[in-house]
């Protein structure tokens, strides 16, 4: 088989360049906002059994075909699928992956741009003394404004595609081992900070005591796309970059420690985010615009709050930045894997996304009633659909791919753990998740 030639320089490169990918507006600006509208604690600790029971094993799943394959994603599938003597057809499963991140690059780039935006702005200081009012007025009259949402957008992913195109073990590597432990001390920072505001008790126990009377069906269904969302799971990007990974490298251990950083950023972010929310008698269940229109109103009161505010939104935006750049690598890499160049396809890969984007962009002012689908306007879809639905099927297919279809000689070795080990992931996800996926799938569509 012949093997693509880039790999990690390092263990902690790969665990850097996959936390780089799982850590991003999931954790700090849709973490929030869906325990927000989805009751908090009980949302939360279904949220994180399933990040435990489903998201980890098939995260194992999917860098494992990555690791196994050595290639784009498309053609790691189909060779493997050949290799078990199966059908042809799995190599689709990458295609659909490449769809699906494709949707989700269309909106997570453009609110992206609003932390551009609101970095400038909290640098500027324009949030100083302003009521909340003004605050809430201001960003909707943002929003309004097609013109600045393209503009951010259209920065925003040029700085993404820039790293892309210089080729991940290059251009990942350098960024990750800078932004990783910086965005982390940023956080522990906040978090230290949003424990001297009196909101800090009323967000712990908001966020810790569950009440499970309301919890519904959709609240689980919310809470395994969320799970699968926020470690990058479903959409084989983490395939693509199993590709590079190093060979002596334990993947379960790899995946737990991302998991585990994956859920503390999200942790460390919503209590800074409710302390202050709580502090300021503001609305836990406020939508998309909780961290946009509270954060700014709750900071702008506080000594020192654009600095606080310039800190966030700098952090927030470096964190978008590495998922981003995550989003995009299977894309390319599936073009690359059909004979296109490098540059070449990281070009075509930019203007589709970028021209999808101004959908989005455009649904909070001049499309904003163009519903072509239950009643949702374009953003609406693009952020709901891909993430609850897309990404648990593709990771329902992937856990199969791996449990079921592959030689299990080969899955063994790519785990790259002894027999208990593999025996142990393969009860789970052959027991555990791939059940699980399926019933809240099928109860969430129904
Ligand atoms: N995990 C990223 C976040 O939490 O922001 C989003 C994401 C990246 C989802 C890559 C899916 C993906 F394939």
């Amino acid at each position: 088989m012949s093997e693509t030639l880039e790999r990690w320089g390092s263990k902690r490169a790969f665990i850097l360049a996959v936390t780089g990918a799982a850590v991003g507006l999931g954790n700090i600006w849709r973490f929030p906002y869906v325990a927000g509208e989805n009751g908090g604690a009980a949302f939360l600790l279904i949220y994180v059994a399933f990040v435990l029971l489903l998201g980890l094993p098939v995260m194992m799943a999917e860098i494992l075909i990555g690791r196994a394959g050595r290639r784009g994603p498309m053609q790691s599938l189909g060779a493997l699928a050949a290799e078990a003597g199966a059908s042809s057809h799995w190599r689709w499963l990458g295609l659909f992956g490449a769809f699906t991140v494709f949707c989700i690059l269309s909106f997570y780039s453009v609110v992206s741009g609003w932390s551009i935006e609101f970095l400038v702005a909290s640098v500027n200081g324009n949030f100083d003394g302003a009521s909340a009012a003004e605050i809430g007025a201001g960003f909707e009259s943002f929003l309004a404004s097609p013109g600045l949402l393209i503009f951010n957008h259209s920065l925003f992913l040029f700085m993404t595609m820039t790293v892309v195109a210089a080729g991940v073990a290059k251009g990942l590597e350098r960024l990750n081992n800078l932004l990783m432990p910086l965005l982390y001390g940023l956080l522990l920072l906040l978090a230290g900070y949003a424990a001297t505001t009196d909101g800090f008790g009323t967000a712990l126990s908001w966020l810790f005591l569950p009440s499970f009377g309301d919890v519904t069906t959709s609240v689980v269904l919310h809470a395994m796309g969320h799970a699968f969302f926020t470690l990058a799971v479903g959409a084989c990007a983490l395939m693509a970059y199993g590709a590079y990974m190093p060979d002596d490298q334990s993947l379960p251990k790899a995946a737990f420690a991302v998991a585990v950083l994956d859920i503390s950023v999200a942790l460390l972010a919503g209590i800074a985010i409710f302390s202050v929310v709580f502090a300021q008698g503001l609305d836990p269940a406020d939508g998309p615009g909780l961290m946009f229109v509270t954060l700014p109103i709750a900071f702008s009161e506080l000594p020192w709050g654009s600095l606080w505010l310039s800190v966030f939104f700098l952090l927030l935006l470096l964190a978008t930045w590495t998922s981003a750049i995550n989003l995009a690598e299977p894309m390319v890499a599936t073009l690359q894997g059909l004979g296109w160049r490098r540059s070449v396809s990281t070009l075509a890969v930019a203007l589709s996304v970028w021209l999808i984007g101004l959908l989005s962009a455009f649904s909070f002012s001049t499309m904003a009633e163009f519903r072509p689908l239950f009643g949702r306007n374009v953003f609406e879809l693009v952020s709901s659909i891909p993430p609850d639905i897309f990404l648990p099927m593709g990771g329902l297919l992937i856990a199969i791919f791996a449990a079921w279809v592959m030689p299990q000689v080969r899955v063994k070795s790519a785990l790259g753990v002894g027999e208990r080990g593999y025996l142990l992931w393969r009860t789970i996800i052959r027991w555990v998740s791939i059940p699980l996926t399926f019933i809240v799938l099928l109860g969430g569509l129904l």
